[in-house]
Protein backbone atom coordinates (compact mmCIF):
# COMPACT_ATOMS: atom_id res chain seq x y z
CA UNK A 1 0.00 0.00 0.00
CA UNK A 2 3.14 2.71 0.75
CA UNK A 3 4.51 1.19 -2.31
CA UNK A 4 1.31 2.36 -4.17
CA UNK A 5 1.07 5.59 -2.61
CA UNK A 6 4.44 7.00 -3.45
CA UNK A 7 3.58 5.52 -6.75
CA UNK A 8 0.75 7.73 -7.34
CA UNK A 9 2.74 10.89 -5.47
CA UNK A 10 5.78 10.62 -7.84
CA UNK A 11 3.45 10.43 -11.35
CA UNK A 12 1.75 13.08 -9.73
CA UNK A 13 4.75 15.62 -9.01
CA UNK A 14 6.14 14.27 -12.68
CA UNK A 15 2.92 15.46 -14.35
CA UNK A 16 2.90 19.20 -12.28
CA UNK A 17 6.67 19.65 -13.19
CA UNK A 18 5.99 18.83 -17.17
CA UNK A 19 2.89 21.30 -17.03
CA UNK A 20 5.48 23.46 -15.59
CA UNK A 21 6.92 26.88 -17.31
CA UNK A 22 10.79 27.09 -17.34
CA UNK A 23 10.64 28.74 -14.08
CA UNK A 24 9.41 25.56 -12.73
CA UNK A 25 5.90 27.32 -12.29
CA UNK A 26 2.85 25.87 -13.70
CA UNK A 27 1.87 27.44 -16.85
CA UNK A 28 -1.45 28.81 -17.41
CA UNK A 29 -3.93 27.84 -19.89
CA UNK A 30 -4.15 30.28 -22.53
CA UNK A 31 -7.95 31.11 -22.69
CA UNK A 32 -10.66 33.58 -23.54
CA UNK A 33 -14.26 32.67 -21.45
CA UNK A 34 -17.41 34.92 -20.96
CA UNK A 35 -19.98 35.57 -17.99
CA UNK A 36 -22.48 37.86 -17.53
CA UNK A 37 -21.60 41.10 -15.73
CA UNK A 38 -25.02 42.68 -15.23
CA UNK A 39 -27.72 44.39 -16.97
CA UNK A 40 -28.25 48.38 -18.12
CA UNK A 41 -31.11 50.08 -16.63
CA UNK A 42 -33.02 49.73 -20.20
CA UNK A 43 -32.51 45.74 -19.69
CA UNK A 44 -29.59 45.04 -22.40
CA UNK A 45 -27.23 42.12 -21.07
CA UNK A 46 -23.65 43.06 -20.62
CA UNK A 47 -20.49 40.09 -20.33
CA UNK A 48 -17.19 40.24 -19.26
CA UNK A 49 -14.42 38.42 -20.99
CA UNK A 50 -11.64 37.48 -19.13
CA UNK A 51 -8.55 36.94 -21.17
CA UNK A 52 -5.59 34.63 -20.12
CA UNK A 53 -2.18 34.15 -21.61
CA UNK A 54 0.31 31.43 -20.91
CA UNK A 55 2.31 33.39 -18.28
CA UNK A 56 -0.90 33.96 -15.81
CA UNK A 57 -1.41 38.01 -17.20
CA UNK A 58 -5.37 38.20 -17.39
CA UNK A 59 -7.23 41.25 -18.66
CA UNK A 60 -10.81 41.40 -18.01
CA UNK A 61 -13.00 43.27 -20.18
CA UNK A 62 -16.63 44.52 -20.38
CA UNK A 63 -18.42 44.74 -23.60
CA UNK A 64 -19.47 48.44 -21.52
CA UNK A 65 -18.17 50.73 -23.16
CA UNK A 66 -14.97 48.73 -23.87
CA UNK A 67 -13.75 48.80 -20.76
CA UNK A 68 -11.11 47.09 -19.22
CA UNK A 69 -12.07 46.00 -15.86
CA UNK A 70 -8.84 44.74 -14.34
CA UNK A 71 -5.64 43.48 -15.80
CA UNK A 72 -3.59 41.47 -13.57
CA UNK A 73 0.64 41.37 -14.00
CA UNK A 74 3.46 39.87 -12.09
CA UNK A 75 6.10 41.91 -9.96
CA UNK A 76 9.38 41.15 -10.03
CA UNK A 77 8.74 38.35 -7.51
CA UNK A 78 6.24 36.43 -9.75
CA UNK A 79 3.30 37.87 -7.88
CA UNK A 80 -0.06 38.60 -9.85
CA UNK A 81 -1.70 42.00 -9.03
CA UNK A 82 -4.28 44.33 -10.46
CA UNK A 83 -2.62 47.12 -12.56
CA UNK A 84 -5.49 49.20 -13.30
CA UNK A 85 -8.41 51.12 -11.46
CA UNK A 86 -11.82 50.44 -12.15
CA UNK A 87 -14.88 48.64 -10.04
CA UNK A 88 -15.86 45.73 -9.28
CA UNK A 89 -19.77 45.64 -10.65
CA UNK A 90 -21.81 47.48 -13.56
CA UNK A 91 -23.80 49.68 -11.53
CA UNK A 92 -20.65 51.43 -10.83
CA UNK A 93 -19.43 51.54 -14.59
CA UNK A 94 -22.91 53.19 -15.51
CA UNK A 95 -22.51 55.94 -12.55
CA UNK A 96 -18.58 56.19 -13.28
CA UNK A 97 -17.30 60.06 -14.32
CA UNK A 98 -13.89 59.55 -14.34
CA UNK A 99 -13.85 57.24 -17.58
CA UNK A 100 -12.12 54.51 -16.09
CA UNK A 101 -10.28 51.83 -18.49
CA UNK A 102 -12.46 53.01 -21.22
CA UNK A 103 -12.61 53.68 -24.76
CA UNK A 104 -13.60 57.36 -25.44
CA UNK A 105 -14.82 58.42 -28.38
CA UNK A 106 -16.13 59.47 -30.64
CA UNK A 107 -13.19 61.72 -30.07
CA UNK A 108 -11.33 61.58 -27.02
CA UNK A 109 -9.81 64.56 -25.52
CA UNK A 110 -11.42 68.65 -25.65
CA UNK A 111 -13.17 70.42 -28.47
CA UNK A 112 -13.12 74.40 -27.72
CA UNK A 113 -16.79 75.35 -26.65
CA UNK A 114 -18.30 71.84 -28.50
CA UNK A 115 -18.01 73.60 -31.62
CA UNK A 116 -16.58 72.79 -35.04
CA UNK A 117 -16.27 73.70 -38.70
CA UNK A 118 -16.59 71.32 -41.38
CA UNK A 119 -17.26 71.34 -44.84
CA UNK A 120 -19.01 75.12 -44.32
CA UNK A 121 -21.26 73.90 -41.52
CA UNK A 122 -20.92 74.38 -37.97
CA UNK A 123 -21.68 71.87 -35.67
CA UNK A 124 -22.38 71.91 -31.88
CA UNK A 125 -21.52 69.18 -29.43
CA UNK A 126 -22.42 69.07 -25.67
CA UNK A 127 -20.22 71.12 -23.30
CA UNK A 128 -19.65 68.68 -20.62
CA UNK A 129 -16.30 69.81 -19.34
CA UNK A 130 -16.71 73.57 -17.85
CA UNK A 131 -17.31 75.21 -21.63
CA UNK A 132 -15.31 72.30 -23.32
CA UNK A 133 -16.34 69.22 -24.88
CA UNK A 134 -14.83 66.01 -23.50
CA UNK A 135 -14.29 62.53 -24.64
CA UNK A 136 -17.55 62.34 -26.65
CA UNK A 137 -20.03 64.17 -25.20
CA UNK A 138 -22.88 63.05 -22.47
CA UNK A 139 -22.90 59.69 -23.53
CA UNK A 140 -19.82 58.77 -25.58
CA UNK A 141 -18.73 55.25 -26.97
CA UNK A 142 -17.47 54.43 -22.82
CA UNK A 143 -21.37 54.60 -22.23
CA UNK A 144 -22.74 52.04 -24.94
CA UNK A 145 -23.48 48.49 -25.32
CA UNK A 146 -20.82 47.02 -27.91
CA UNK A 147 -21.46 43.92 -29.69
CA UNK A 148 -18.61 41.14 -28.36
CA UNK A 149 -16.57 38.16 -30.08
CA UNK A 150 -13.82 36.20 -28.94
CA UNK A 151 -11.10 35.40 -30.86
CA UNK A 152 -8.58 32.87 -30.43
CA UNK A 153 -5.09 32.91 -31.97
CA UNK A 154 -2.26 30.28 -31.81
CA UNK A 155 -0.45 32.65 -29.01
CA UNK A 156 -2.90 35.23 -28.18
CA UNK A 157 -6.70 35.63 -27.36
CA UNK A 158 -8.50 38.73 -27.98
CA UNK A 159 -11.75 40.60 -28.35
CA UNK A 160 -13.90 41.99 -31.12
CA UNK A 161 -16.09 45.21 -30.42
CA UNK A 162 -18.31 46.33 -32.70
CA UNK A 163 -20.63 49.54 -32.14
CA UNK A 164 -22.48 51.48 -34.60
CA UNK A 165 -22.71 55.05 -33.91
CA UNK A 166 -25.10 56.70 -36.06
CA UNK A 167 -25.70 59.68 -37.40
CA UNK A 168 -26.36 63.25 -35.42
CA UNK A 169 -25.33 60.83 -32.14
CA UNK A 170 -23.86 63.49 -29.69
CA UNK A 171 -24.24 66.22 -32.41
CA UNK A 172 -21.46 64.22 -34.93
CA UNK A 173 -22.37 63.49 -38.50
CA UNK A 174 -21.88 60.44 -39.88
CA UNK A 175 -22.84 56.95 -39.26
CA UNK A 176 -19.36 55.53 -37.96
CA UNK A 177 -18.90 51.97 -37.62
CA UNK A 178 -16.32 51.60 -35.44
CA UNK A 179 -14.62 48.25 -34.83
CA UNK A 180 -11.86 47.33 -31.68
CA UNK A 181 -9.75 44.26 -31.06
CA UNK A 182 -8.16 43.76 -27.63
CA UNK A 183 -5.50 41.09 -27.91
CA UNK A 184 -3.65 39.15 -24.83
CA UNK A 185 -0.20 37.94 -26.15
CA UNK A 186 2.01 35.24 -24.85
CA UNK A 187 4.45 38.15 -24.90
CA UNK A 188 2.41 39.52 -22.46
CA UNK A 189 1.34 42.24 -24.47
CA UNK A 190 -2.01 44.08 -24.57
CA UNK A 191 -3.20 45.19 -27.94
CA UNK A 192 -5.33 47.51 -29.32
CA UNK A 193 -6.77 48.05 -32.96
CA UNK A 194 -9.18 50.41 -33.70
CA UNK A 195 -10.45 51.09 -37.24
CA UNK A 196 -13.59 52.90 -38.13
CA UNK A 197 -15.58 54.38 -41.55
CA UNK A 198 -17.87 56.50 -42.32
CA UNK A 199 -20.70 57.55 -44.27
CA UNK A 200 -20.23 61.69 -43.55
CA UNK A 201 -17.06 63.40 -42.78
CA UNK A 202 -16.55 63.34 -39.21
CA UNK A 203 -13.68 63.86 -36.35
CA UNK A 204 -12.30 60.37 -35.26
CA UNK A 205 -10.08 59.99 -32.24
CA UNK A 206 -10.42 57.20 -30.23
CA UNK A 207 -7.99 56.18 -27.50
CA UNK A 208 -7.50 54.13 -24.42
CA UNK A 209 -8.48 55.75 -21.12
CA UNK A 210 -7.07 52.93 -18.34
CA UNK A 211 -5.82 54.17 -15.47
CA UNK A 212 -2.73 52.70 -14.50
CA UNK A 213 -0.94 51.81 -10.68
CA UNK A 214 1.50 49.41 -11.28
CA UNK A 215 2.59 49.50 -7.29
CA UNK A 216 -0.26 46.60 -7.75
CA UNK A 217 -3.67 46.94 -6.32
CA UNK A 218 -2.87 50.48 -5.56
CA UNK A 219 -0.48 50.46 -2.67
CA UNK A 220 0.50 53.62 -3.66
CA UNK A 221 0.35 56.85 -5.13
CA UNK A 222 1.93 57.47 -8.92
CA UNK A 223 4.44 60.14 -7.89
CA UNK A 224 7.78 57.69 -7.50
CA UNK A 225 6.43 55.98 -10.89
CA UNK A 226 9.24 56.57 -13.60
CA UNK A 227 8.01 58.09 -16.77
CA UNK A 228 9.68 58.11 -20.19
CA UNK A 229 8.06 59.93 -23.21
CA UNK A 230 9.93 60.27 -26.35
CA UNK A 231 8.88 63.77 -27.39
CA UNK A 232 10.43 67.02 -27.51
CA UNK A 233 7.57 69.43 -27.76
CA UNK A 234 4.51 69.40 -26.21
CA UNK A 235 0.83 71.01 -26.70
CA UNK A 236 0.26 73.71 -23.67
CA UNK A 237 -3.24 74.51 -22.73
CA UNK A 238 -4.97 77.58 -21.81
CA UNK A 239 -7.05 77.98 -18.66
CA UNK A 240 -9.81 75.82 -19.79
CA UNK A 241 -7.33 73.26 -21.09
CA UNK A 242 -7.61 74.00 -24.86
CA UNK A 243 -3.98 74.28 -26.80
CA UNK A 244 -3.13 77.02 -27.96
CA UNK A 245 -1.45 75.90 -31.27
CA UNK A 246 2.04 76.33 -30.43
CA UNK A 247 4.34 73.68 -30.09
CA UNK A 248 7.14 74.65 -27.55
CA UNK A 249 10.32 72.64 -26.49
CA UNK A 250 10.07 70.88 -23.36
CA UNK A 251 13.72 71.53 -22.52
CA UNK A 252 14.41 72.12 -19.06
CA UNK A 253 10.63 71.95 -18.35
CA UNK A 254 8.79 69.50 -16.38
CA UNK A 255 7.39 68.42 -19.23
CA UNK A 256 10.62 66.97 -20.69
CA UNK A 257 10.52 63.15 -19.96
CA UNK A 258 13.31 62.21 -22.19
CA UNK A 259 15.27 60.64 -19.93
CA UNK A 260 13.11 58.34 -17.15
CA UNK A 261 11.77 60.75 -14.44
CA UNK A 262 10.17 60.33 -11.10
CA UNK A 263 6.53 61.68 -11.95
CA UNK A 264 6.79 63.60 -8.61
CA UNK A 265 10.15 65.10 -9.04
CA UNK A 266 8.67 68.50 -10.80
CA UNK A 267 4.65 68.22 -10.58
CA UNK A 268 4.42 71.11 -8.02
CA UNK A 269 7.03 73.04 -9.48
CA UNK A 270 5.94 76.78 -9.98
CA UNK A 271 4.79 76.59 -13.59
CA UNK A 272 1.57 78.35 -15.04
CA UNK A 273 1.10 75.16 -17.73
CA UNK A 274 0.92 73.15 -14.48
CA UNK A 275 -1.29 75.11 -12.99
CA UNK A 276 -3.88 75.02 -15.42
CA UNK A 277 -3.76 71.08 -15.41
CA UNK A 278 -3.81 71.08 -11.59
CA UNK A 279 -0.89 68.56 -12.27
CA UNK A 280 0.12 66.96 -15.48
CA UNK A 281 -2.84 66.77 -17.92
CA UNK A 282 -1.21 67.65 -21.40
CA UNK A 283 -0.56 66.23 -24.53
CA UNK A 284 2.96 65.57 -25.79
CA UNK A 285 3.68 65.51 -29.53
CA UNK A 286 5.49 62.17 -30.24
CA UNK A 287 9.14 61.78 -32.12
CA UNK A 288 9.76 60.62 -35.33
CA UNK A 289 6.01 60.18 -35.79
CA UNK A 290 5.18 58.02 -39.41
CA UNK A 291 2.35 56.13 -38.70
CA UNK A 292 3.95 52.98 -38.26
CA UNK A 293 4.69 51.31 -34.90
CA UNK A 294 7.55 52.87 -32.37
CA UNK A 295 8.20 52.48 -28.81
CA UNK A 296 7.02 56.15 -27.52
CA UNK A 297 6.62 55.76 -23.85
CA UNK A 298 7.16 53.69 -20.51
CA UNK A 299 6.13 54.06 -17.24
CA UNK A 300 8.34 51.64 -14.54
CA UNK A 301 7.67 51.38 -10.60
CA UNK A 302 10.68 50.78 -8.45
CA UNK A 303 9.29 48.67 -5.83
CA UNK A 304 7.44 45.99 -7.94
CA UNK A 305 9.76 46.34 -10.84
CA UNK A 306 6.97 46.33 -12.79
CA UNK A 307 7.32 48.69 -16.48
CA UNK A 308 4.64 48.93 -19.22
CA UNK A 309 5.80 50.21 -22.51
CA UNK A 310 4.16 51.92 -25.07
CA UNK A 311 4.13 51.28 -28.58
CA UNK A 312 1.79 53.25 -30.92
CA UNK A 313 1.20 54.48 -34.09
CA UNK A 314 -0.42 57.84 -32.83
CA UNK A 315 1.19 61.11 -33.07
CA UNK A 316 0.36 62.44 -29.68
CA UNK A 317 -0.13 61.20 -25.98
CA UNK A 318 -1.85 62.91 -23.47
CA UNK A 319 -0.56 61.87 -19.80
CA UNK A 320 -3.10 63.16 -17.32
CA UNK A 321 -1.45 62.41 -13.49
CA UNK A 322 -4.71 61.86 -11.68
CA UNK A 323 -4.93 65.28 -10.58
CA UNK A 324 -8.93 64.62 -10.01
CA UNK A 325 -8.90 62.07 -8.15
CA UNK A 326 -9.73 63.10 -4.58
CA UNK A 327 -10.53 60.14 -2.30
CA UNK A 328 -14.10 60.05 -2.91
CA UNK A 329 -14.73 57.09 -5.10
CA UNK A 330 -14.53 53.57 -3.44
CA UNK A 331 -13.38 51.04 -6.28
CA UNK A 332 -12.33 47.42 -6.56
CA UNK A 333 -11.98 45.65 -3.77
CA UNK A 334 -13.29 48.92 -1.53
CA UNK A 335 -9.61 50.70 -2.14
CA UNK A 336 -9.77 54.24 -2.28
CA UNK A 337 -8.66 55.91 -5.36
CA UNK A 338 -6.57 59.13 -3.51
CA UNK A 339 -5.18 62.08 -5.31
CA UNK A 340 -2.46 61.21 -8.01
CA UNK A 341 -3.47 57.23 -7.42
CA UNK A 342 -3.28 56.55 -11.47
CA UNK A 343 -1.31 58.02 -14.38
CA UNK A 344 -3.45 57.66 -17.76
CA UNK A 345 -1.90 57.65 -20.64
CA UNK A 346 -3.97 58.06 -23.98
CA UNK A 347 -2.30 57.54 -27.02
CA UNK A 348 -4.21 59.82 -29.74
CA UNK A 349 -4.19 63.01 -32.21
CA UNK A 350 -4.23 65.70 -30.35
CA UNK A 351 -6.81 68.21 -28.52
CA UNK A 352 -9.01 70.14 -30.10
CA UNK A 353 -7.88 69.24 -33.66
CA UNK A 354 -10.76 70.08 -35.54
CA UNK A 355 -10.51 73.44 -34.78
CA UNK A 356 -6.62 73.99 -34.87
CA UNK A 357 -5.49 74.05 -38.64
CA UNK A 358 -1.88 73.62 -38.37
CA UNK A 359 -2.71 70.05 -36.55
CA UNK A 360 -2.57 66.75 -37.59
CA UNK A 361 -6.13 66.28 -39.34
CA UNK A 362 -8.76 63.58 -37.28
CA UNK A 363 -11.46 64.32 -40.02
CA UNK A 364 -12.09 60.86 -41.03
CA UNK A 365 -13.88 60.85 -44.61
CA UNK A 366 -16.57 58.55 -46.72
CA UNK A 367 -14.56 55.98 -48.64
CA UNK A 368 -11.50 56.01 -45.77
CA UNK A 369 -11.02 53.54 -43.16
CA UNK A 370 -9.61 55.21 -39.55
CA UNK A 371 -6.77 52.30 -38.72
CA UNK A 372 -4.47 52.66 -35.78
CA UNK A 373 -3.14 50.31 -32.95
CA UNK A 374 -1.53 50.82 -29.79
CA UNK A 375 -0.02 48.31 -27.56
CA UNK A 376 0.65 47.36 -23.80
CA UNK A 377 3.87 45.83 -22.83
CA UNK A 378 4.59 44.59 -19.76
CA UNK A 379 7.54 42.95 -18.01
CA UNK A 380 10.01 43.71 -14.65
CA UNK A 381 13.43 44.78 -14.23
C1 LIG B 1 -8.47 64.39 -19.22
C2 LIG B 1 -8.71 64.99 -17.87
C3 LIG B 1 -10.03 64.52 -17.39
C4 LIG B 1 -10.06 63.03 -17.38
C5 LIG B 1 -11.45 62.57 -17.07
C6 LIG B 1 -8.46 62.92 -19.09
O1 LIG B 1 -8.28 62.32 -20.33
O2 LIG B 1 -7.29 64.85 -19.78
O3 LIG B 1 -8.69 66.39 -17.89
O4 LIG B 1 -10.34 65.01 -16.14
O5 LIG B 1 -9.72 62.51 -18.62
O6 LIG B 1 -11.43 61.44 -16.43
Amino acid sequence: MKFLVSIIISVVIVLLISCGGQDGKPKSKLEITQEVFGQTESGQQVDIYTLTNTNGMQVRITNYGAIVQSLTVSDRNGKTEDVVLGYDKLENYIQDASYFGCVVGRFGNRISKGKFMLDNKEYTLATNNGPNHLHGGKKGFNKVVWDGKSVKNKESVGLKLIYLSKDGEEGYPGNLNSSLVYTLTNNNELQIEYEATTDKATPVNLTHHGYFNLSGNCKSDILSHELWINANTFTPIDSTSIPTGNLPSVENTPFDFNSPTAIGVRINDENEQLKFGLGYDHNWVLNNVDGTMKLQASLYEPTSGRLMEIYTEEPGLQFYSGNFLDGSISGKKEIIYKHRYAAVLETQHFPDSPNQPDFISTILKPGETYKTKTIYRFSTK
